[in-house]
């Protein structure tokens, strides 16, 4: 049975109308990720990242999965073998989409995580600064999304994926951002055939052994249509 894994980034996204990271007018050029994306930042002024991030869940709700959200879900309903999908974004259009193995490893914005004792729970579509931890009490709730300088989740479970993927695939990520732009190297060292889908060649476009330019809704739509021999 053969294996597929695919990782996805803000570009699987943006066709849905969410902004991606490091467009010219996207969100790293309105927002300073020392500010909004370090546990630093929000020990400083945790009133700003929470709305940061409220910003981010309000928007993700008035969103819908696209043509590659969806062509992804029907590759993993009829394809015989194995589908996984990592992502690094923290909407959830690949849920709502109908994708069902799906690693969130940058969290995602429908958690909230307590700074203090680590429980976790669902988040209220407005995050307070302050607001306490239903477990240990703490005002120390924060949105359950992985900041620079903090591990990604499940990277063990990924890693061990990764090694038995037969073909490993990235969409709509611009490789500048690890340990995530480091998965093609190992999926190609185990073997795999490896696919980048981007508007542009990525910062690791070089260590793909095929690249299929355009927007994803068209060409994850059209790659999910042969590998279903459609
Ligand atoms: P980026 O904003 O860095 O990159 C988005 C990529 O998607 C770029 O390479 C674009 O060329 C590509 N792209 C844009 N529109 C596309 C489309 N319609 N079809 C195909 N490709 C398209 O976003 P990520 O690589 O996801 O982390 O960023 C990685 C991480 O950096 C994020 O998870 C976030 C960020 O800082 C944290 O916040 C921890």
């Amino acid at each position: 049975m053969s294996k597929i894994v695919i990782l996805t980034g803000a570009g699987i996204s943006a066709e849905s109308g969410i902004e991606t990271f490091r467009a010219e007018d996207g969100l790293w050029a309105q927002h300073r990720v020392e500010d909004v994306a370090t546990p630093e930042g929000f020990m400083r002024d945790p009133e700003l990242v929470v709305n940061f991030y409220n910003a981010r869940r309000a928007q993700a709700a008035e969103v819908s999965p696209n043509a590659a959200h969806k062509a992804l879900a029907q590759l993993e309903a009829e394809y015989d073998g194995e589908v996984v999908v990592i992502t690094q974004n923290v909407d959830d259009l690949h849920e709502r989409g109908g994708t069902q193995t799906l690693y969130h490893m940058h969290g995602h914005l429908k958690g909230a995580l307590c700074a203090s004792c680590g429980h976790r729970w669902p988040a209220p579509m407005v995050m307070q600064a302050g607001d306490t931890c239903p477990s240990c009490k703490a005002p120390a709730a924060r949105p359950d999304i992985v900041w620079f300088g903090e591990m990604p989740y499940d990277m063990e479970r990924l890693f061990d994926h990764l090694a038995q993927a037969d073909i490993f695939a990235a969409i709509g990520t611009s490789g500048n951002v690890y340990p995530a732009a480091g998965f093609v190297a190992e999926a190609r060292s185990n073997g795999a055939h490896t696919i980048e889908f981007n508007l542009e060649e990525s910062a690791v476009g070089n260590q793909f052994a095929e690249h299929r330019t355009g927007p994803a809704s068209q060409t994850v739509r059209k790659w999910v249509d042969e590998l279903l021999g459609k």
